[in-house]
């Protein structure tokens, strides 16, 4: 079975590796899609986003890194993905998710949404909180892979 894991990861937390690890001990194959057009609100390169996932996750071998643009359903349906995979930290994360995947139920005709509960440690884990803390001169060591935290040292975001 292959599952599409879709969002921005802008940047990967912490919060995403946890996810992705216990996705690929569920699926064959997981394709990490990284949304292209985040336009004004893209505070990382879509191609430093990328390379970032790549090096955070060093070392899982059923995974690949692509990045797409429109629909998530669309992309699913290309790629011949079963599911779509979102991680739930808490409550406040449900409604929206539960609009999109009845959305994306109704237009792809019948592709699920798996939700997998995040770990407690990571659910305070959000990209846009990392963003903020490391642009306002916050340590984000413990919330981000190494190879993130690296990076928004070097740029000094
Ligand atoms: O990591 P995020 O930002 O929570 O991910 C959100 C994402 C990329 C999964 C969502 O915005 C998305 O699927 N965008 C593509 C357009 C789309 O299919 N929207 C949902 C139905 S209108």
């Amino acid at each position: 079975m292959k599952a599409l894991y879709p969002g921005s990861f802008d940047p990967i937390t912490n919060g995403h590796v946890d996810v992705i690890k216990r996705v690929t001990k569920l699926f064959d194959q997981v394709i990490i899609a990284v949304l292209s057009n985040l336009d004004k609100n893209e505070f990382i390169p879509l191609k430093d986003r990328m390379k970032l996932i790549k090096e955070s996750l060093k070392g899982i071998k059923n995974i690949s890194v692509e990045s797409f643009s429109g629909l998530t359903v669309k992309y699913a349906k290309l790629k011949h993905a079963d599911l779509i995979v979102r991680g739930l930290r808490a409550a406040s994360d449900f409604e929206y998710e539960l609009e999109m995947s009845q959305i994306n139920y109704f237009m792809s005709k019948g592709i699920d949404t798996l939700f997998i509960m995040t770990s407690p440690k990571y659910s305070f884990i959000r990209s846009s909180r990392v963003k903020e803390v490391a642009s306002l001169g916050g340590d984000v060591k413990e919330l981000v892979p190494a190879p993130v935290y690296r990076y928004l040292c070097q740029k000094r975001l």
